[in-house]
């Protein structure tokens, strides 16, 4: 009986040790939020086992067990129609609402979903759900790409799936095969899918033969460059929920097919490192020592050794490439974007790519809005579904939707 207190006992601590995280005292739902962190994490970490052990690759037997969870989620369609289909040989999924007023062109917009170039889908039931609410509140055409995934697929496989389906889609027929106005489309996505979304929209802008172009982009806590691991939003959250520094090093490895042994130099930046020549013409385009205001800067310092690996970029070239960076991008490819919404999180590590894309959009002239959010995480916007549902979550995505509903 004793024993089994004591069994009990060192459960439950060991239990709050694995759940509990210390967390800014602004952040809304801290409980929930650690719960469903540490439940990820066990995710992970499983899934990480089961790798070790020859079961299948992490990221594939990841996505099994996200698929299948996310399956109890999905709400029924309402006022929306829902088609599959393939654009250039591309699987999509377009939502329309249904027809009233059939004669009037309709707003669109593009949606890249998130998670890491690896997991989710358009089709998944918070991605489901998100564009259904869009559709429905902006009385809108949203085109959800299916873009192929890692480990099966690797950079720039899901650039160029996106761009595909997105040049496919601006074609004038096709856009009048869904009653779209040519003059109010707009490219969104959140995290990976930001990345993804940021990307193509340089590439669209700055083909000369494009009949329709976008008129906005909305980029929801998106990775930009993976240039600099030690941002003050990356030192300050690199144990933050959901997204941690090490995961996130670790899906850029795996986006560009490159080394897992390169994670831990990589989060030195000694992969970025003054000897890396290569580096050198893109340092001051993420030099957030000017970028970002000091009251994000706070007294972190910049991380950059004299000597590092070399190798690195040798190995992966692609890291300094603008289509898995767009950060990296020349002003003068900047100044050809259009009006621009990006939201930021305050518990991210991905909140400087984000501030410094607006920072270097807003020099390059572009009209830029920054939706900052203190109490809010990485990946938010997406929980509104129980049993994954956050405050923050409403919060956001009314915000998002609000934004694109006056500008779009
Ligand atoms: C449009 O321009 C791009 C380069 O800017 C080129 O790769 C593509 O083939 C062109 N497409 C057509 C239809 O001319
Ligand atoms: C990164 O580079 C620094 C300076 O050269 C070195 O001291 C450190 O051991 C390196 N770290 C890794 C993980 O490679
Ligand atoms: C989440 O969903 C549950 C069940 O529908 C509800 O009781 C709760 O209030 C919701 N939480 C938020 C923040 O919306």
């Amino acid at each position: 009986m004793k024993s089994a207190v004591v069994l009990l006992a060192g459960w439950l601590a060991l239990t709050a040790y694995y759940v509990y995280l210390p967390l800014p005292s602004t952040v809304s739902e801290s409980w929930y939020l650690m719960v469903l962190d540490a439940f990820f994490r066990l995710a992970q970490q499983s899934c990480n086992l089961a790798h070790s052990m020859g079961l299948g690759h992490h990221i594939r037997l990841l996505n099994v067990f996200i698929h299948n969870l996310e399956s109890l989620t999905s709400l029924p369609a309402e006022h929306v129609k829902i088609t599959d289909t393939t654009f250039d040989g591309v699987a999509v999924r377009v939502y329309q609402p249904f027809a009233e007023s059939q004669k009037t062109l309709r707003r669109s917009l593009i949606y890249i979903h998130g998670g890491g170039w690896a997991l989710l889908s358009a089709k998944s039931g918070y991605y489901n759900n998100l564009c259904m609410v869009m559709a429905d509140s902006l009385d809108a055409v949203i085109v959800s790409i299916d873009y192929r995934l890692l480990p099966d697929f690797h950079f720039p496989t899901q650039y160029d799936d996106v761009l595909q389906a997105t040049k496919h889609f601006l074609l004038p027929d096709v856009l009048a095969q869904y009653s779209v106005d040519p003059t109010r489309i707009a490219i969104s996505g959140d995290s990976a899918g930001g990345n993804l979304a940021a990307a193509v929209c340089q590439e669209i802008s700055q083909e000369d033969n494009m009949t329709n172009r976008f008129k906005l982009q909305a980029l929801i806590y998106p990775v930009l460059q993976s240039f600099d691991f030690n941002t003050p939003s990356y030192q300050q959250n690199k144990l933050s929920p959901i997204l941690t520094r090490f995961l996130m090093v670790e899906y850029w490895v795996e986006y560009f097919n490159g080394n897992y042994d390169f994670v831990q130099p990589m989060l030195m930046n000694n992969h970025t490192s003054l000897d890396v020549s290569k580096a050198s013409s893109v340092r001051d385009r993420l030099d957030w020592t000017f970028l970002l205001p000091s009251r994000f800067r706070k007294n972190y310092q910049p991380i950059t050794h004299t000597t590092g690996k070399a190798e690195i970029i040798q190995n992966i070239p692609a890291l300094l490439d603008v289509r898995a960076g767009p950060l990296l991008a020349d002003k003068a490819v900047l100044r050809l974007l259009p009006k621009t919404y990006i939201m930021t999180c305050e518990i991210d590590v991905l909140r400087d790519d984000g501030l410094m894309y607006a920072k270097r959009l807003e020099k390059a002239g572009v009209e830029v809005t920054i939706d900052h959010f203190e109490d809010c995480f990485h990946g938010c916007m997406l929980f509104t579904v129980w049993p994954i549902n956050f405050s923050s979550g409403f919060h956001t995505r009314d915000h998002y939707i609000k934004w694109l509903n006056e500008n779009l």
